[in-house]
Formats: structure tokens, C-alpha cells, sequence
């Protein structure tokens, strides 16, 4: 296995017209770590994620996923914007699974979780099948492949999100709020199967307010504040004491929520 960094931030700063939105970004992520970032609403966090996938472009630094620079590249002192074709094709290889599942909905599951495989693969649609039923077997919903996501609960449709993102077999997997949209007793079975996810050693990037899943799961914890990184630590260290007083307040704020 690679000692190549899975996902690195290299003096990363973005502005959204006057809005500074991430200021001196340096992250190194390896590969099978799972790294959960927590802070206040309007940190920043959905714009980094985003980032990793050049949704959103960045003015300074750079961004380098499995070693290859994504986005843009430097050549000589200046920077080159990457083609659409070359963009698309690492895209496939980064999945993500959004707050709102996002789904067609004119599809079954089992439709929804091949179709990346086969409009963007090209993958015979008898392959993709074959992959899309492991998948949604992976996340529990083999009885469940014929409905359509109107059919299916809220967590059993962000399972099928999940299944549709795995079915790529993507090197990282982006998580942006996965159960914020979840009725509470829905949240478990998400977060289940991202834990079954994350033991078959995939690099993930959760953004959460789920502290127990961070605590359970996450390598580290990123917590973010007006655009910066104020701490990255190991759970154990960040629930002790996060060492940063506006870290400490967040902490107090979350877990007294869910209690
Ligand atoms: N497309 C956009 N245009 C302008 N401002 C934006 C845009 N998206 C987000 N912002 C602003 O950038 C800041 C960070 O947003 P975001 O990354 O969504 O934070 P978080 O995910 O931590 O809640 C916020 O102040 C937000 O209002
Ligand atoms: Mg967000």
C-alpha cells in the first residue's frame, strides 16, 4: 500500500465574492482514515468537502487527491485549469452522499444504484446488476430493490445512496450531513451501515454533528470555525479537551442537544 497521502490541502484559502470562507487550509487525510468534521453552521464545512471534488474551486493552493492535483494544476508560476474529461474521470473515483438523498425518483433502487454504473462506466447492465444487488444487499435492503424512493423510509433511501456511491468503488467517500435530514430513530441504521463502510477500510470525510458516531468511528476529528481549523485531534483527545475554547463550546452545545 501507497504512503501517498489519500486526500491533501496545501495552503488551501476560497472567497465567496468578499467572504473569506476557508482560510489557510492544510489537511493531510490517508488512506482508510476516517476523518469527521465538526463545527458551528456556516464554518465552512460543506465548502471544503466540495471542494475535494472541485464542486467548488478554490483561488489559492491546491487540493491533491491520491497524489494527482485535481481541479487545477501549476505549470510554471501559473495555474492551469484541468478539462472537463480528465475532471470527470477522478470525480467517479470520489463518491458522495448528500443530506438530501438525492435519487431519481422515476427509478427503483436497484435502477438508481446501477445507473452511474452504466451511463458512466459503461458497464454491461447485466455487471451492473450484478453489483447493484451486492450493494443494496451490503446496506440491508435486498428485499427492497424494486421500490421506488418514494416507497422507502428516509434512512432506507440514504442506504441507497450509500449502496449507489460503493457500487462505483470510489477511493473516498464524502459525507455531508448524511443524517441531518433523518427523523432521530432513522439515524441508526444510517450510521450502522457508514460504520460497516468504514471497517471495510474506506478513506471517508463525514461531515456530522453525530458525536457518537465521531467518538465510535472517526480517526480524528476536524472542527472547523469561520473558515479555519482550529483543532484536529484523535476522538479521545478532542472529547477530553479540544484544547480551543471555541471548540469547547460547540462540544458543550452538541452533546447537551442530544442528550
Ligand atoms: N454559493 C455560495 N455563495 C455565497 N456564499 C456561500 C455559498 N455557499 C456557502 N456560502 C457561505 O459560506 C459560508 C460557509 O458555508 P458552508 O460551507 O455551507 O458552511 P457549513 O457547511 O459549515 O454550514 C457561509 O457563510 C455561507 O453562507
Ligand atoms: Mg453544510
Amino acid at each position: 500500500m501507497s504512503d501517498t497521502p489519500m486526500i491533501e490541502f496545501r495552503g488551501v484559502n476560497k472567497w465567496y465574492g468578499d467572504l473569506h470562507v476557508l482560510k489557510d487550509i492544510n489537511l493531510t487525510i490517508r488512506r482508510g482514515e476516517v476523518v469527521v468534521i465538526a463545527g458551528p453552521s456556516g464554518s465552512g464545512k460543506s465548502t471544503l468537502l466540495r471542494t475535494i471534488n472541485y464542486l467548488e474551486p478554490v483561488q489559492e493552493g491546491e487540493i491533491l487527491v491520491d497524489g494527482q492535483p485535481i481541479g487545477r494544476r501549476r505549470q510554471g508560476n501559473r495555474w492551469v485549469e484541468e478539462s472537463a474529461a480528465d475532471l470527470n474521470r477522478k470525480r467517479q473515483e470520489i463518491g458522495m452522499v448528500f443530506q438530501q438523498f438525492n435519487l431519481f425518483p422515476h427509478m427503483t433502487a436497484l435502477e438508481n444504484v446501477m445507473e452511474g454504473l452504466v451511463t458512466v462506466r459503461r458497464m454491461p447492465r447485466q455487471e451492473a446488476e450484478r453489483i447493484a444487488r451486492e450493494m443494496l444487499a451490503r446496506v440491508g435492503l435486498a428485499d427492497r430493490m424494486d421500490h421506488r424512493p418514494s416507497k422507502l423510509s428516509g434512512g432506507q433511501q440514504q442506504r441507497v445512496a450509500i449502496a449507489r456511491a460503493l457500487a462505483m468503488r470510489p477511493k473516498v467517500i464524502l459525507f455531508d450531513e448524511p443524517t441531518s435530514a433523518l427523523d432521530p430513530e432513522l439515524t441508526g441504521e444510517v450510521l450502522n451501515v457508514m460504520l460497516d463502510v468504514a471497517r471495510q477500510g474506506y478513506t471517508m470525510v463525514v461531515v456530522t454533528h453525530e458525536m457518537g458516531f465521531a467518538r465510535e468511528v472517526a480517526h480524528r476529528i476536524v472542527f472547523m470555525d469561520e473558515g479555519r481549523i482550529l483543532v484536529d485531534a484523535p476522538p479521545d483527545r478532542f472529547f477530553r479537551d479540544p484544547g480551543h475554547p471555541r471548540a469547547r463550546d460547540f462540544l458543550g452545545r452538541v452533546l447537551w442537544h442530544a442528550e
